[in-house]
């Protein structure tokens, strides 16, 4: 069986967040269940160099204003097919901003994507395959089950939402240019208030939905997490139209026993996580803390909470704690990390950039991973932490939610903490549920049990993996 996955990043060749990581990572858990993935995705510039050996497999003349041809290739294990576009991908910035601004044509872009999705379904490729099913991600390829729908094609489709604050939007003078029919401009359909929104448009005509986890796929039907889109959303959940289907993490590429960024450790010998620790407030020149080492591994924007963590950061390392923060984005946020390294530089670790290995080093040091998001569809890095015995202390919203056991008393003395949650989201939530994590760092056996028992939760695809294989047959 055959699934085509169109999406705008994959790891590990293109990666901004999260979404990257699920769209690498599942072709290998489908695989052992009878489902061969191909995935398509943006050649952005340099990528046709670094993958090596490619065949050609589909082209066309004339794709929304210049020639375009789909070069297939083995890179890392994953079966990919690089879209290449020069007119549309060949620029300088990242995959969808330069100088920090959108680029202009984002819609123009990632409607090629998913257009060249659809007709990849519909002709098949000129190496003679054709997919029983597309998995559309978020609203870059919202419009691949739209195209299907116009078309005429009986290819079923699942469009997963990753995040729905990100919608996809344009204006309806674009319809005609975007091969998008004017007479579907209309609110059960391509209309979003007036605009067009991609996000909406998958919503509306795939097959079938999903998003990352079960309390996101509730979340999304009310008015608070919504953004606006609750309403088409609710009517494909009750048409039991609507599957949340919890993220994993692969587990080979995020594994403390054989990492080649750290020193070695596993739950059953967690020994070297204290040379890792070690480390880390070495190469932040950080002084010893007496209380827990927590690290911050985020897109910097106000959906994670930064703001949260802003205001109390101080109090914790008062209390002796340490933290250690790697991010980007928001230059607000940038700037007063700025600050509060500055004034605790004994206390406080800043990389701003996106640094893959060294987040490996964060992991492997810590003693607890900080989540406080306002919203979290599913969320990898509380994962990540488990995965490497560093305690997820989270916001209780989304994935966040499903994924972590908070460490009260009863769940202490059951065995199953795995974490600390706070479900009044905003500083105080989150300032309560950092001294519990000092309290409980100061009674080592305690701790030393919650990270065994972390460091056994399963994180891996299998379960989840399963759910979409399901999924996809059901709808062949
Ligand atoms: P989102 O996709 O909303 O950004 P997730 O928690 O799903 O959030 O995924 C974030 C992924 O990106 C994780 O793998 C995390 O380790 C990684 N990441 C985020 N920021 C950075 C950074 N500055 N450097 C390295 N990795 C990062
Ligand atoms: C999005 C969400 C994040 C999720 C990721 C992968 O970026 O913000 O919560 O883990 O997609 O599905």
């Amino acid at each position: 069986l055959r699934v085509l996955s169109v999406a705008s990043e994959c790891a590990p060749l293109v990666k901004t967040g999260g979404l990257a990581d699920v769209v690498g990572a599942l072709p290998a858990a489908l695989e052992p269940l009878g489902w061969r993935s191909r995935i398509l995705m943006p050649a952005y510039p340099g990528l046709l160099e670094r993958v090596g050996r490619t065949r050609r497999i589909w082209r066309e003349e004339n794709l929304f204003g210049g020639p375009a041809s789909v070069h297939s290739c083995r890179y890392e294990g994953l079966d990919l097919l690089l879209l290449d576009a020069p007119h549309l991908y060949d620029r300088p910035g990242g995959p969808y901003m330069v100088d920090g601004h959108d680029h202009h044509d984002n819609h123009v872009r990632f409607a090629a994507l998913s257009w060249v999705g659809a007709r990849l379904a519909i002709e098949g490729t000129s190496d003679r395959w054709r997919p029983d099913v597309v998995h559309a991600h978020d609203w870059q390829a919202g419009l691949v089950p739209s195209y299907l729908k116009y078309a005429g094609a009986q290819t079923p489709s699942l469009l997963t939402i990753h995040n729905i604050a990100f919608q996809g939007i344009f204006g309806p003078d674009q319809l005609d240019a975007l091969h998008l029919p004017t007479w579907d401009f209309h609110p059960d359909a391509l209309e979003y208030h007036g605009l067009v929104s991609t996000l909406k448009a998958g919503l509306v005509h795939a097959s079938k939905v999903s998003t990352v986890s079960p309390s996101y796929a509730q979340e999304l039907t009310r008015e608070e997490f919504g953004f606006g889109l609750q309403g088409v959303v609710s009517m494909r959940g009750e048409r039991g139209e609507l599957s949340g289907i919890l993220n994993g993490i692969d587990t080979e590429v995020w594994n403390p026993a054989t990492d080649p960024a750290i020193a070695n450790y596993s739950a059953a010998d967690p020994g070297a996580k204290a040379a890792n620790r070690q480390a880390l407030i070495e190469e932040f020149g950080l002084e010893e803390p007496a209380g827990p080492l927590a690290v911050v591994v985020t897109r910097l924007t106000h959906q994670k909470g930064v703001d949260l963590l802003l205001e109390k950061l101080p109090t914790f390392i008062e209390s002796g704690g340490a933290v250690v923060v790697l991010g980007s984005g928001d230059p607000g946020y940038e700037y007063a990390l700025g600050e509060l390294a500055a004034r605790y530089p004994q206390s406080v670790g800043l990389h701003i950039g996106y640094d893959e290995p060294m987040s490996h080093r964060l992991y492997a040091g810590a003693d607890l991973v900080l989540v406080p998001s306002r919203f979290e569809p599913c969320g990898l890095t509380q994962l990540i932490g488990l995965r490497y015995g560093a305690i997820p202390l989270v916001a209780a919203t989304g994935g966040l939610r499903d994924t972590v056991v908070d460490a009260t008393p009863e769940h202490l003395a059951d065995g199953s903490a795995t974490g600390f949650t706070f479900s009044d989201i905003d500083a105080g939530g989150l300032g309560f549920a950092l001294g519990r994590s000092v309290d409980l760092y100061a009674d080592r056996e305690a701790w030393e049990r919650l990270r065994a028992q972390a460091l056994n939760t399963p994180v891996d695809w299998g379960t989840s993996a399963a759910i979409y294989a399901q999924l996809f047959t059901e709808l062949i």
